[in-house]
């Protein structure tokens, strides 16, 4: 069974972290409608929804992405960069804890989520204002037994890893070679995003479909002329906050 983790907006998102935005009103029902609509595509691709309660005082925990990485042999909670996310974890290993056995990232380790993105056995982590070495030194030390190697990728210009890359397919990244060096993904088949559409490389894999933030028509047709399926959701309130469609959910096998 495919599980997708979720978590309703918050109420408070008008007050969520921002890096590289600046701050733009955001339609809080606007934003859970395309939440709601996400979260529908998410289950027509097959994923089994846990939603987690709301957090009214958590501005930014509709992003749950960033509060673990899952793997098939383990979940590894993060310890947020922003101090204002860390509580988001709680819930997160909870659910977690069903299905997964954990393990915590510990002071000073910062890391989120967004900045890990897996490629069959190399686990890519970007070094952001959120993630720093001492965690990715952890995240190493916990998933050398399960035979991963662990990359840490510098980013410029943008929040998270995935922001500057996402996994389109098998090996293959969909990215921006402006925010992060092309070079450390060895052996990785790579799309260019187009040069008028910077931000359009995160992009969310289930299956074999590609859940994709309209609005980045260049480069989608890139990934339909590569023969990749696409299914484009509205996610623009959403990306006001600087989150995307990865952010939104975790999804693993059971
Ligand atoms: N607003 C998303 C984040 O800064 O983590």
């Amino acid at each position: 069974m495919r599980v997708a983790i979720t978590r309703g907006v918050s109420p408070g998102i008008a007050r969520c972290e921002l890096t590289h935005l600046e701050r733009a009103p955001i339609d809080l029902e606007r934003a859970c409608t395309q939440h709601d609509a996400y979260e529908r595509c998410l289950t027509s691709l097959g994923c089994d929804l846990r939603v987690l309660p709301t957090e009214p005082d958590l501005p930014d925990s509709v992003f749950v992405e960033d509060g673990a990485i899952v793997l098939d042999e383990v979940a590894i909670i993060t310890r947020p960069g922003a101090r204002s996310r860390r509580p988001e974890t709680i819930g997160i290993a909870d659910a977690l804890g069903l299905y997964r056995r954990l393990v915590h990232i510990a002071a000073p380790g910062t890391i989120d989520g967004g900045d890990v993105q897996v490629v069959d056995r190399t686990a890519y982590i970007g070094l952001s204002e959120r993630t720093n070495e001492h965690a990715v030194e952890q995240v190493r030390t916990t998933l050398a037994p399960f035979g991963y190697t662990v990359i840490a990728v510098p980013l410029t210009g943008c929040l998270h890893l995935k922001t500057a890359i996402g996994l389109v397919a098998p090996n293959t990244l969909l990215i921006n070679r402006n925010w992060v060096d092309a070079s450390a993904f060895q052996g990785v088949r790579m799309i260019d995003v187009d040069p008028a559409e910077p931000w359009a490389a995160c992009a969310l894999l289930v299956g074999d479909t590609v859940i994709y933030p309209a609005g980045f028509d260049r480069t989608c047709a890139r990934l339909t002329d590569a023969g990749i399926r696409t299914r484009e959701v509205e996610v623009g309130e959403l990306a006001k906050a600087e989150g995307g469609v990865t952010c939104c959910s975790l999804i693993f096998n059971t």
